[in-house]
């Protein structure tokens, strides 16, 4: 009876310890790479807006507040990581970039290359120091 009871503790622990190794798998490690992937969507859709000749303000501006937003969520995912204030610093410059673009944002597509080529200059930054 004992023996069984111990079994069953031994069962219920295993399972509590899988569900929670789980939860921790789809929360924690790939929050990085789903907020990294999010940015790249929307520098993409950038990038089709161009090719497809739709460069006006209203077109551009969405994706522009998006990737300004998800960029708050830079540090408080990452953290804590070597080198913290080089990589505060560089998530810093590339919200002062979008800032700047969204205060005067592009209405044409040229202007929309820019914009496009100044945030991925800001991605390159960190990337170059903290990306493996
Ligand atoms: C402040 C630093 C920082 C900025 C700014 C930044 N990244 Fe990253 N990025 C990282 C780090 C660190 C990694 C490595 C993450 C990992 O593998 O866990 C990474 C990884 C990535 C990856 C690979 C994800 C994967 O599946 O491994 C992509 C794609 C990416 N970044 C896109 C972007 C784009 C697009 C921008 C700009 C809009 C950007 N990043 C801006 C730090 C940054």
């Amino acid at each position: 009876m004992r023996y069984a009871f111990l079994i069953v503790l031994g069962l219920v622990i295993g399972i509590a310890g899988t569900v929670a190794a789980m939860n921790a798998r789809n929360s924690g490690p790939h929050l990085p790479e789903s907020l990294m992937h999010m940015q790249t969507f929307h520098i993409r859709a950038l990038n089709k807006n161009v090719e497809a000749n739709r460069c006006a303000t209203s077109d551009n501006l969405p994706h522009l507040q998006a990737l300004r937003s998800l960029s708050n969520d830079i540090e408080p995912i990452f953290l804590p990581i070597e080198k913290e204030q080089d990589f505060r610093l560089k998530a810093a410059d590339m919200r002062a970039s979008l800032d700047a673009l969204i205060a005067a944002p592009p209405a044409d597509c040229p202007a929309t290359r820019a914009a496009q080529e100044k945030i991925g200059k800001s991605c390159k930054a960190c990337h170059d120091e903290f990306r493996n």
